[in-house]
């Protein structure tokens, strides 16, 4: 164990923490990379072993430390597991990553109840029976950060009805959390992501030139004029994760360079110059 770095001593559980195959850094896989290098000891909890063992390898080829769980998250007894797996290796659980996630596009018409009922499962079950598991833990030791994966989804309309609910649903809970277990030293927030560029991305939309446009004018819609990824998600989870955070709860803190923040029409100008607009 280290006690150096900006977590260093501290005990994170991050679900999710493998990645879906592919090009790119992924959120959760992010989070745990960078929580270990700023000293944490991770239990990366994943549906699929090998996706997490790969992640361990790579925490661990930096000199890190980190152990797998293989469970589903949906599952009260796999979120139980999960922590008593982070108790019994690493003695306690300071900080909570609920970082798993799934999107299916569709209005409330086209969208079908098992669509409905997965991403509600994913997105915001798993939030909910992780954070059930873990902050008895974190409660009894009256001290705890947990950072959850929204969206942007969760603010602005796109068309993704059941992820738009889900991850309302998780910033909602976030607030509320917030305060329910403030007073046992227990802090949650959430980071919502703006359309970043992460493995999963490339899964649902293929590489390819149409995807390539997709995020040059993903990344021109921002107030900065460039992309993000999962690192940009990890380095916040980091700081709401730490010390260095002790008086910020029941944030949802947006890391989507300025894209909530921006007057869509001033955003035209912008966007003109990566798509001409056609001749008069
Ligand atoms: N990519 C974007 O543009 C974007 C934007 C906003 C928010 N997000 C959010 O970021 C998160 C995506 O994270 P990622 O990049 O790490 O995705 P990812 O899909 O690459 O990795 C997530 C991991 O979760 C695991 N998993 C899936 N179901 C599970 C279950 N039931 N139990 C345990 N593990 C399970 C998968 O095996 C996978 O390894 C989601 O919450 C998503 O909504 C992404």
């Amino acid at each position: 164990m280290t006690t150096q770095g900006r977590l260093g001593g501290k005990v994170a559980v991050v679900t999710g923490a493998g990645s879906t195959p592919g090009p790119g850094m992924a959120t959760g896989r992010g989070c745990a990379i960078l929580l270990a290098r700023e000293g944490a000891r991770v239990v990366l909890a994943d549906i699929d072993p090998d996706r997490a063992t790969e992640t361990k390898k790579i925490i661990e080829g930096e000199g890190g430390e980190a152990v797998t769980f293989a469970g589903d998250m949906t599952k009260a007894a796999d979120c139980e597991a999960m922590v008593a797996t982070a108790v019994d290796t690493f003695g306690t659980v300071d900080v909570l990553v609920n970082n798993i996630g799934v999107s299916t596009a569709g209005t409330v018409v086209d969208t079908s109840e098992a669509d409905w009922d997965r991403v509600q499962a994913l997105s915001l079950r798993t939030m909910f029976l992780a954070s059930k598991s873990a902050v008895p833990v974190m409660a009894a030791r009256g001290s705890g950060s947990i950072v959850n994966i929204g969206s942007i989804a969760g603010v602005r309309g796109g068309g993704y009805a059941s992820y738009a609910a889900a991850k309302g649903g998780m910033h909602a809970l976030t607030v509320d959390m917030a305060y329910a277990h403030g007073r046992q030293g227990i802090r949650v927030n959430a980071i919502a992501p703006g359309h970043i560029t992460t493995p999963l991305l490339f899964s649902v939309v293929g590489v390819t030139p149409e995807a390539d446009y997709r995020q040059r004018m993903a990344a021109a819609s921002t107030m900065l004029g460039t992309g993000g990824d999962g690192w940009d998600v990890g380095w916040a989870a980091v700081f709401l994760a730490s010390d260095e955070a002790r008086w910020i709860t029941g944030v949802v803190l947006p890391v989507d360079g300025g894209v909530m923040a921006v007057t869509p029409l001033m955003m035209a100008d912008h966007l003109r110059a990566v798509q001409p607009p056609p001749p008069a």
